[in-house]
């Protein structure tokens, strides 16, 4: 029988979390999950949405024959898998069967086949995001440079010592791997350097980040996927130039080396 919190198999298992909505998880999922495919890595995304919006975004197809198998989608010539928790739990009273199902099924069922396995997780409700928190081993914290992308790394540094200790008794008791401390990567998200508050934040949330890691700022952008709405056909999904696929390419080597 699979039990939660096992060992990956290989895979480096990356959960997006933050405490308040809009912070731009989902975005950093896909983009990271696209750019570590893009240099060769097999990528696993799980969507535990509702509405599953990757297939959306990435320009994939929707629906698959087989819903217990994850979904490939191309993108310019590159791909990666998406497993829709959506297929076996859907709506609000779903999300706690569906954030169970991630952490004690779907991540030992498919470590051994990817390199990274990104964890998405829906905005509420709060308590059930921290289910697949077991089976993490880096969490990935993007927060606006604002008052609020602020109040929630606070509210998150707050509780993650917590976490820790309650993660490594339930992981004693239950006979799991005795896994090192995640890791920690906070991301400064949507920054405009032109605007006094953005840059105060960013000082901020240096700050805070100090004994954990600190990405580079995302600037303030459009989605860089927009373009790959276009099904089946190839398109540019990232100008490779801009200061934002810099920095997002710098984002996803943190994430692999960290
Ligand atoms: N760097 C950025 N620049 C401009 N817009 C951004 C940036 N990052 C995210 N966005 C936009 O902000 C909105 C929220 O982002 P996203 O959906 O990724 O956040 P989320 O944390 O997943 O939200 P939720 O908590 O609702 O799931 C989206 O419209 C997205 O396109
Ligand atoms: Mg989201």
């Amino acid at each position: 029988m699979e039990q939660i919190g096992t060992e990956n198999g290989g895979a480096r298992v990356v959960l997006f979390f933050v405490p308040t909505g809009g912070q731009g998880k989902t975005s950093l999922v896909r983009d990271i999950g696209y750019l570590l495919a893009q240099r060769g890595s097999r990528v696993l995304i799980i969507d535990p949405h509702p509405q599953p919006s990757f297939p959306v975004w990435l320009g994939g197809e929707e629906g698959t024959d087989d819903p217990a198998e994850p979904l490939r989608l191309t993108v310019a010539g590159t791909s990666l898998d998406v497993f829709c928790v959506h297929t076996v739990a859907a709506g609000l009273p779903g999300f706690a069967a569906a954030l169970f199902r991630e952490a004690s099924f779907v991540v030992p069922r498919y470590s051994s086949r990817y390199d990274f396995i990104l964890i998405d997780t829906p905005s509420y409700p709060y308590s059930l995001k921290l289910v697949p928190y077991e089976v993490a081993d880096l969490l990935v914290v993007p927060a606006e440079t604002s008052p609020k992308g602020t109040w929630a790394v606070d509210r998150l540094l707050n509780e993650f010592e917590d976490l820790e200790i309650g993660t490594s008794a339930l992981q004693e008791i239950g006979g799991y791997r005795s896994s090192a401390r995640r890791e920690l990567l906070i991301v400064p998200n949507r920054h405009d350097p032109d605007h006094e508050v953005d840059r105060r934040m960013v000082g901020e949330l240096t700050e805070r980040a100090r004994p954990y890691l600190l990405a580079p700022p995302i600037p303030a952008a459009r989605p860089i996927f927009e373009g790959a709405l276009v099904r089946r056909i190839p398109v540019p999904v990232l100008a490779p130039r801009t200061l934002v696929a810099r920095r997002l390419r710098s984002i996803a080597e943190m994430v692999a080396a960290a």
